[in-house]
């Protein structure tokens, strides 16, 4: 027997409908922002994260599937959203268009090689949105709002969010030094990657895995306390935008996120509920202005999230929400004798046509384990076609909430059953 990869999972029916149903609540939320979708490849050339993520993140170091395809080029499965959705932006020019800023979502499965757990995958699927082409504040609330919207509409009112500015340019700068002096004389104690980091990235050294109880990780120097003036104040705007929007948060000064391309904006929304895993994020973003340029296309800022819909399922569960899904079948098509079975299938096939949802039985059933099925399948409407019935060209529907039974004619069977279901007289 061969079993799905180690990371990855089948999604049956009984747990398809909860991410057509979360998906569709995310699409019409988008809808009702003003986002648009945008699909882009699977893989992606390998020098895109890594100039995108960044070459000395996690993600790029340890977490991508990289292969060589038969032409020698090197492509990798996408380890998330952002850098396919910037590229395209750069590639198709959207920066040209006369509606500005440029709203995009998407939804799809993205791909990183990290120990499996609970809420920890290697294949998941991530809702984001970007929003390319404003610097104002404003947008920053607009898609923390967003986030946050999607969460509350599903009815979850276990959420924390955190957030914190990584500041601009000069800021990350001074910030840098300071992370170098800091860790400087222990970092013999830290392992080889964050021996790297201190020269190239050390902000990275604050995310590392391994090292994340190093005692020095707790007196490290925080990017709050290097914001120029500027930045300050573009954080203190998009606090006073989140006030008044009435999104309760909390500032972390430790949050710097595990990928290369923030700066000012960094937020995460959690789950404290109880019972939810020991991976309490339920999604991230951020600011990243500079990466539309990194990745040759104009200065064009940008900001959004993703969140992966793995973890959405799981603090639904921990909240014991369950999702309002419709299960019930619209009718079952009851047959006895040959005659009727074969009408059978004209009948199905009529109301189908018409749009009401029917289904019949197709391994030779007895007339009470037909009925049996229709009750498994939570029909609304039974509808019983015998030789009788067939003699009179009719079929006798039993409405099985009430009980009601009434004989319809075969002719008018799509308009009347369609009375029917919406609760009106046959
Ligand atoms: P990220 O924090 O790497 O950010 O991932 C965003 C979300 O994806 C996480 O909060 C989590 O819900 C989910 N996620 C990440 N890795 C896994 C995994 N292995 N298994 C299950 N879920 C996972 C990004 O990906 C950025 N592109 C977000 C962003 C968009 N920033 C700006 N725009």
């Amino acid at each position: 027997m061969i079993n799905v990869p180690r990371g990855t999972q089948d999604l049956l029916p009984g747990e398809t409908e909860k991410w057509q149903y979360v998906e569709e609540k995310f699409k019409a939320l988008c809808h009702t922002y003003n986002y648009h979708e945008i699909r882009t490849p699977i893989f992606e050339h390998t020098e895109l994260f890594q100039r995108g993520v960044g070459d000395t993140t996690d993600i790029v170091q340890k977490e991508m599937y990289t292969f060589t395809d038969r032409g020698e080029r090197s492509l990798t499965l996408r380890p998330e959203g952002t850098a396919s959705v910037v590229r395209s932006f750069v590639q198709h020019k959207l920066f040209g268009h006369p509606t500005q800023p440029t709203k995009l979502f998407y939804i799809g499965p993205m791909f990183r090689y990290e120990r499996p757990q609970q809420g920890r995958m290697r294949q998941f699927v991530q809702f984001g949105v970007e929003a390319l082409g404003s610097a104002d504040p404003a947008i920053d609330a607009e898609v923390i709002g967003l986030a946050m919207n999607l969460y509350q509409s599903l009815g979850l009112k276990s959420l924390k969010l955190v957030i914190n500015s990584l500041g601009d340019a000069e800021s990350r700068n001074n910030h840098r030094h300071a992370l170098v002096e800091h860790f400087k004389p222990h970092i013999h104690e830290f392992c080889s990657d964050c021996q790297i980091r201190l020269e190239k990235n050390p902000l990275r050294i604050l995310d590392c895995k391994k090292d994340k109880d190093h005692p020095a990780m707790q007196t490290a120097p925080s990017i709050l306390d290097y914001l120029n003036d500027e930045s300050q104040a573009y954080f203190a705007q998009v606090k006073s935008y989140l006030d008044h929007m009435g999104i309760d948060y909390v500032v972390d000064k430790k949050l710097v996120r595990g990928l290369d391309y923030y700066n000012h904006t960094a937020f995460e929304i959690m789950s404290d509920a109880d019972g939810f895993g020991a991976i309490t994020t339920l999604s991230g973003g951020g600011r990243y202005n500079g990466l539309v340029e990194d990745l040759g296309g104009p200065e064009t800022p940008g900001i959004g999230f993703a969140l992966s819909v793995e973890r959405l399922l799981m603090a639904l569960d921990a909240e014991k929400i369950a999702l309002p899904l419709d299960q019930a079948l619209d009718g079952y098509v009851v047959a006895m004798g040959d005659n009727a079975v074969k009408k059978a299938v004209e009948i199905v096939y009529n109301l189908r046509q018409a749009g009401i949802q029917v289904d019949k039985d197709y391994q030779g059933k007895k007339f009470k384990a037909q009925f049996k099925a229709a009750d498994r399948l939570k029909a609304k409407f039974v509808i019983v076609l015998g030789e009788d019935e067939l003699a009179k060209q009719v079929v006798s529907v039993k409405d099985m909430t009430t009980g009601d039974q009434q004989e319809i004619p075969i002719d008018s069977i799509a308009t009347e059953m369609k009375q029917l279901i919406q609760g009106g007289k046959a």
